[in-house]
């Protein structure tokens, strides 16, 4: 059973504009009939995802993303179909019907009540904060670390008073429950007492890109040990709730994401970013008191071009860099490092050299590569010999990780020109290393295509296996099929959908037929929804869709097509067979697919 109908999907759709949508997230320019931008589901910098607003479905010609209007907002906010579905219906005043989904409708309702108690609670420790009395040692808290009123309001930050459950009776108060504001991780239950999870800290909310509360961060106000000389947390934050993980926001990105800045700035904790944001520069972002996560890498190389990884120069902060440098590369992102000398983070380097100091420091940030090439350098000795060959060594290994072959061209003149060892030579030990690794080669549009034949092609027998040839033809074939209800007919009338040499085209020939067979034209992006939950279906149902080439004869076109696909076939079993009587069998079939091609499209034969 379908979460929505076709028709409510329609409906749906068209409150909404996928184009508006999207143009929150991406710098879209209008291109003829399409709109483009630079892809935010691969790294790229010249633009090849499109958004094609009359079909409403976009695709990227580079990494090979594509798919209808819902598929891209599960892609981008992360949800479930259902959810997704809901975040539209929502956007355009819908209400999609029960029926069978109470359990996502009711935490939807839990979401949505969590988000209201973090509000209120942020409004609760701000007015705290500027209470004259209750907030007196806070302010002067935040007065030692030279925040101003101004910097302090547009964070939000606030105190959690000592009192034991001032938040907890707050929200009573406002009509929750306990155990609703528990769910909130806003108090905690201790041996049947339930008390405010923070209590006497400074705090400072956590506001995800669509401006809710989705959570805080709390450090105590001076000392992390307590007069009778236990040791608290530094920092304490909320846990995990429906609305909160700490492993997939981040902090400020909020305030971040609407600079004109093209790069992000990653650093270690919110007082860090806190004084760059008050030193002038609003770009910068923190984790959630954890080392960077993948989801974390792939949410800040949404907003940015490429990460200032901006940490402590310490041991343990150059550690958490080349981890950084690690993930963001997976997530198909470029990464430098801020080099902050003489100080041990940037909230110190900026009380030291002040905000022209540090932007200088970001604006000389080194590319990631040069980074790690100079931290191996300073454990050798390049005078040495056995210091060169070690060298070398290390760097070839940092070689081959890299995708880009002009980025190791480059590192390879520098390290020869470093140690004096021949730029041959260190090559040959790249290319060892290499040969050895097989990195993922960097995604062109070519591979992505190699990649989805293969794909469509690796649960087959041999002599079902299919060559680009037949793909490209069946995909445009299928385009020709959605164009008008005429064509998908005629088409219908000399080819089953069974013929198609996947399942996902199948399926595709397949409903376009029924909607042609009951008088109507099949709309792209309906068709498409039966994909969603599985993004490479979806990629390859949507890429059908957007081939946009316009044939001088349509008719005549289609028919060449089918003609191709079948006599691929033919020719595919052929080469694979070993019998004789078969082989006897398929030239005959060969030959008479001829004399039926002849026949297409001449005196109603398409009508069989
Ligand atoms: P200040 O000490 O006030 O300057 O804060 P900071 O943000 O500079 O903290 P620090 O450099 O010590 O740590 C960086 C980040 O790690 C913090 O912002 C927190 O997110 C996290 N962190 C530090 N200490 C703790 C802790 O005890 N518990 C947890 N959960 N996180 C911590
Ligand atoms: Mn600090």
């Amino acid at each position: 059973m379908p979460f929505v109908s076709d028709e409510l999907y329609n409906d749906i759709c068209m409150a909404n504009d996928i184009v508006d949508y999207a143009s929150s997230f991406l710098n879209l320019k209008k291109s003829g009939r399409s709109y483009m931008a630079c892809c935010p589901f691969h790294n790229e910098k010249t633009p090849s995802f499109h958004i094609d607003r009359d079909k409403q479905l976009f695709h990227c010609f580079g990494c090979g993303a594509s798919g209808n209007f819902v598929q891209f907002v599960m892609r981008m906010e992360g949800l479930d179909y259902r959810d997704a579905m809901r975040l539209l219906a929502e956007r355009a005043g819908i209400t999609i019907p029960e029926n069978g989904i109470r359990q996502s409708t009711e935490l939807t309702k839990r979401r949505d009540m969590i988000y209201e108690m973090n509000r209120i609670a942020a409004r609760f420790f701000f007015d705290s904060l500027m209470d004259p009395e209750q907030g007196r040692e806070a302010r002067r808290y935040f007065g030692e670390r030279r925040l101003s009123k101004k910097t302090i309001t547009r964070f939000g930050l606030g105190y959690a008073p000592d009192s034991g459950a001032a938040l907890l009776k707050h929200l009573i108060s406002r009509g929750y429950s306990e155990e609703q504001i528990v769910d909130a991780g806003l108090a905690v239950t201790r041996r049947n007492k339930t008390v405010d999870k923070f209590r006497r800290r400074v705090m400072f909310p956590i506001i995800n890109v669509r401006g809710k509360v989705i959570g805080f961060g709390g450090r105590v106000l001076g000392s992390e040990e307590t007069p009778d000389g236990f040791k608290i947390a530094k920092y304490l934050n909320t846990p995990e709730t429906p609305v909160f993980d700490k492993g997939s926001n981040l902090f400020a990105l909020n305030i971040a994401k609407n600079t004109n800045e093209t790069d992000l700035i990653l650093c270690e904790g919110y007082m860090d970013v806190i004084t760059v944001h008050q030193a002038g520069i609003s770009n910068a972002v923190a984790t959630l008191g954890t080392a960077i996560t993948d989801a974390q890498a792939k949410l800040m190389l949404r907003y940015g071009r490429e990460i200032l990884i901006c940490y402590d120069m310490d041991e343990a902060g150059t550690k958490a860099a080349l981890r950084a440098i690690d993930i963001i590369a997976a997530a198909g992102g470029r990464s430098r490092v801020v080099r902050i000398k003489g100080a041990k983070d940037p909230d110190e380097y900026i009380t030291k050299y002040g905000a022209a100091g540090f932007k200088k420091a970001v604006e000389t940030a080194v590319p990631s590569t040069e980074f790690r090439l100079s931290l191996i350098k300073s454990k050798y000795d390049l005078n040495d010999t056995d210091g060169k060959i070690r060298f070398v060594d290390e760097a070839a290994q940092i070689f081959a990780g890299l995708g880009d072959p002009v980025e190791v061209e480059a590192y390879i003149k520098k390290a020869a020109a470093d140690t004096g060892i021949s730029e041959h030579a260190i090559f040959g030990k790249y290319a060892e290393l290499r040969g050895r690794s097989r990195k993922q080669p960097p995604k062109t549009k070519e591979s992505f295509k190699r990649r989805e034949i293969n794909r469509l092609n690796s649960q087959k027998p041999p002599e079902e296996r299919v060559t680009g040839t037949v793909i490209e033809a069946e995909k445009r074939l299928l385009s020709l099929m959605a164009q008008s209800k005429r064509l998908c007919l005629k088409a219908a009338g000399i080819m089953e959908p069974e013929e198609f040499s996947n399942k996902i085209y199948e399926t595709l020939a397949r409903r376009m037929t029924e909607y042609a067979k009951r008088g109507e034209q099949a709309d792209a992006s309906v068709i498409l929804n039966g994909f969603s939950g599985d993004p490479e279906a979806e990629n390859t149902a949507a890429a059908v869709f957007f081939n946009n080439e316009v044939y001088s004869d349509n008719d005549e076109t289609l028919y060449d097509l089918i003609y191709t696909v079948k006599q691929n076939k033919l020719d595919a079993r052929l080469s694979a067979s070993q019998n004789v009587e078969e082989i006897g069998r398929l030239i005959e079939e060969k030959e008479s697919l001829e004399r039926e091609r002849a026949g297409w499209g001449k005196n109603g034969a398409s009508e069989h």
